[in-house]
């Protein structure tokens, strides 16, 4: 697990570079300018820290179909990109109205709330941009299928429609099916794209892009039911957020509904269904596997 945790850390840090680079005040062609606020806010909101899980699975995924590190860190970006807007937009005032994230204050606390949104409007927007240029892969048509399944992922059967049952599960708890069914939009599809990604830059066959991106699903799942448990067993310090939250919004999550020994036991199945899907590529999944383990085990 260590080692794991020392490589999760190393991608981390290249991840957190190669961001910084992208969101400097350097233009590309047909940028007119870049106000100096607004990256300010893109910088604090992508730039703060995180685990960087999203683009290491991309990373790890595309390693398993021959892909180096460098080839598949654009694709990382633009996922990295959607996480953190998605982010800095659940924690406005609207939303969760968190004022503190990956240790930080909120992007809305830090500059103000039109500025948080913008920034989250930025984010999102230029990982399309980051995908959709030439150097993310020569293949137009693997550039297409990343933009499609980003956008799939990010959009109104995505994130932004799991968010909005999200909140209106505070008015009216959703039953077992609803919840998984919001946190499979609202967390589980970007997880999805994570692994998806890894095979789409890969040109894996059929049945291999299949494998990961139901490795995805279960990690997703999983990894909302962690998320759920440490809001009600972690401190601040330990989440570098608010915790607590759910409960005190009223929000139904799988935890209030099943209690906490019952969700553990729930998340531990779900990391070993996810294994077996790994199981015909061999050792070569063996990182991804530890990340299985990594997700739940930061619930214990
Ligand atoms: C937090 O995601 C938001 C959820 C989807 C529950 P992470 O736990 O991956 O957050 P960072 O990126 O490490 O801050
Ligand atoms: C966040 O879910 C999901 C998205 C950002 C899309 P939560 O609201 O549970 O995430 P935290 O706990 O604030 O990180
Ligand atoms: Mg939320
Ligand atoms: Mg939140
Ligand atoms: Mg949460």
């Amino acid at each position: 697990m260590e080692q794991f945790e020392n490589r999760l850390k190393e991608i981390a840090q290249l991840v957190s570079e190669a961001l910084s680079v992208s969101l400097s005040d350097a233009l590309l062609s047909d940028e007119i300018a870049r106000p100096a606020r607004l990256l300010k806010a893109m910088r604090h909101g992508a730039l703060n820290g995180g685990k960087r899980l999203r683009p290491f699975l991309v990373i790890e995924t595309a390693g398993l179909f021959g892909v180096t590190a460098d080839a598949a860190m654009r694709t990382a970006l633009a996922l990295e990109c959607v996480h953190c807007y998605s982010l800095i937009h659940d924690d406005l005032p609207a939303m969760d109205d968190d004022d503190l994230r990956r240790g930080q204050p909120t992007v809305h606390v830090a500059f103000d709330e039109a500025t948080a949104i913008l920034a989250g409007d930025s984010l999102l927007t230029f990982a399309f941009d980051l995908l959709a240029d030439e150097a993310t892969h020569k293949d137009p048509s693997v550039r297409s299928e990343l933009v499609l399944q980003l956008a799939r992922a990010a959009g109104h059967g995505g994130i932004a429609g799991g968010q909005m049952l999200d909140l209106e599960a505070e008015r009216k708890t959703p039953d077992e099916q609803g919840i998984i069914m919001l946190q499979s939009m609202k967390t589980g599809a970007l997880l999805r794209f994570a692994c998806e990604a890894g095979a789409i830059l890969g040109g894996a066959s059929r049945e291999d892009r299949a494998r990961v991106k139901d490795f995805g699903i279960k990690i997703g799942q999983a990894f909302q039911l962690a998320d759920d448990i440490l809001d009600l067993t972690s401190t601040a310090e330990q989440m570098g957020k608010k915790v607590g939250k759910d409960a005190d919004a009223g929000k139904g999550t799988l935890v209030s509904l099943w209690g906490l020994d019952r969700a553990k036991a729930k998340a531990d199945e779900l990391v070993v269904e996810s294994e077996v899907l790994l199981l015909p590529f061999g050792e070569r999944a063996d990182v991804l596997k530890a990340c299985a383990r990594y997700i739940v085990n930061r619930g214990k």
